[in-house]
C-alpha cells in the first residue's frame, strides 16, 4: 500500500492553525494515535490535531490515520510545549488533550512537566472561551499538581472523569489497568479572557551591542559590495531576552543570488533555515538587494528569526 503522508503531516510551511480551521482539538503526545482516531472519528466536522515528539509514533499515527480513512487529522512532530506557541494562533483551540504523559518525576526534570505555570498559561492562551484542557494520568500526585497550577492561571479546574471505557482506553491505559493502577484526572476550563495571558511578543527583547551595526559601518555600508557585506554576517551571534541567533554559512550562486543559513533558538527552540539574497547583480532594473526568507526549513516567526533578518537589513541594507 502507497501511503501518501502529505495530507496529514503538518509542517511550518503550512503556517499556524487559526480560528479559520474551524473546530479545532489537539492532543499531545498521541503515541500510537489511537485517541486521535477515536476523537476524529466521533467529532468528523472537526479538526483533530496530534503532537508527538517521536518520529516512530507519528508515522504509526499517521498510518492508522490514513488507513481509517479519516480526513480531519493533522499530525505534527516537535515539542508541544513549542509548537503549542508558534503553530496556534491564540484563542483557537477547543480542547487539549493529554492521557498518560510521564510525570518526569526527578526534581531536575521537574519544568519538563505540563504542570509549570508557564505551560498553563500558553495553553490558556491558545484555548477559546469556555476551552478545556484533559489530563489522564495514573499517577495522582501529578494529577494533583496539574489542578493546582491549573487554578492558579485561571482555569475553573475539576477532576470530572473525562469518559470510561472503552472511549478513553489508550494502549498506555490499558497497560496501567491491566497492572492494576489507578486513573486520576485532571480538566481545566478557560473561563473567559484574563489578564497577563500569554501572547506572541511583538518586540524582540533586547539586542546586544555586537547586533546592530557600528556608526561607521552604516555610513559606508551604502558603498560597500553587496556580496562582501553579505560575508561579513558569516559568525555574527545576536542575542536577545529569550533568543540567540547564530549566522553560520553562506552559499553564493552564479546568477547573484546568496543563502545564508542561519540557526536560531528560541527559549529552547531550535530552527535552522536560511535567507534567500537577491542581489544587483541578478536584479534587471533597481539599487537595492532584496532578502526572504527561503522555503527549505521554513522558520516559525520566532523573535529570534525576526531579528535576524532584522540584523541583515541592518547590516547589510537588503530589503525584506
Ligand atoms: C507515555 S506515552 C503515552 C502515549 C499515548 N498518549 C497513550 O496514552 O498511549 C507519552 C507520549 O508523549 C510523547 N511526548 C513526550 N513529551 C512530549 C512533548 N513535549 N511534546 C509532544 N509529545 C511528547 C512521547 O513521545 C510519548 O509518545
Amino acid at each position: 500500500m502507497y501511503w501518501n503522508f502529505s495530507e496529514i503531516l503538518r509542517g511550518r510551511e503550512d503556517g499556524r492553525f487559526s480560528r479559520a480551521d474551524g473546530p479545532l482539538s489537539l492532543e499531545i503526545g498521541f503515541g500510537n494515535g489511537e485517541y486521535i482516531e477515536r476523537t476524529a472519528r466521533a467529532e468528523r466536522g472537526s479538526l483533530a490535531v496530534g503532537i508527538e515528539v517521536s518520529q516512530w509514533c507519528l508515522a504509526k499515527a499517521a498510518r492508522r490515520v490514513i488507513a481509517a480513512g479519516l480526513d480531519n487529522v493533522r499530525l505534527m512532530l516537535g515539542d508541544a510545549r513549542h509548537l503549542l506557541k508558534w503553530a496556534f494562533e491564540p484563542s483557537c483551540v477547543d480542547a487539549v488533550y493529554m492521557n498518560y504523559p510521564c510525570p518526569w518525576p526527578k526534581r531536575r526534570h521537574a519544568e519538563r512537566r505540563v504542570t509549570t505555570n508557564l505551560f498553563a498559561r500558553l495553553v490558556r492562551s491558545r484555548l477559546v472561551a469556555g476551552g478545556s484542557f484533559n489530563l489522564l494520568t495514573d499517577v495522582g500526585w501529578y494529577a494533583a499538581e496539574a489542578r493546582e497550577t491549573f487554578a492558579r492561571a485561571g482555569f475553573s479546574v475539576s477532576a470530572a472523569e473525562r469518559g470510561s471505557e472503552p472511549d478513553c482506553m489508550t494502549k498506555y491505559g490499558r497497560k496501567w489497568r491491566e497492572m492494576g493502577r489507578e486513573v486520576y484526572s485532571a480538566v481545566a476550563v478557560k473561563t473567559g479572557e484574563a489578564a497577563g495571558d500569554f501572547e506572541l511578543e511583538d518586540d524582540m527583547g533586547e539586542h546586544s551591542a555586537e547586533f546592530e551595526p557600528a556608526a561607521g559601518e552604516r555610513a559606508s555600508r551604502a558603498d560597500k559590495p553587496i556580496r562582501e557585506a553579505l560575508a561579513s554576517l558569516v559568525g555574527d551571534k545576536i542575542e536577545g531576552r529569550d533568543y540567540i541567533a547564530l549566522f553560520r554559512e553562506i552559499f553564493f550562486a552564479g546568477d547573484g543570488t546568496a543563502l545564508i543559513g542561519i540557526i536560531s533558538v528560541d527559549e529552547g527552540f531550535e530552527q535552522h533555515y536560511r535567507i534567500r539574497v537577491i542581489t544587483e547583480e541578478r536584479r534587471a532594473v533597481g539599487r537595492r538587494a532584496t532578502g526572504s526568507i527561503d522555503t527549505i526549513g521554513c522558520p516559525y516567526r520566532t523573535p529570534g528569526v525576526r531579528a535576524s533578518l532584522k540584523h541583515i537589513s541592518a547590516k547589510t541594507g537588503v530589503i525584506f
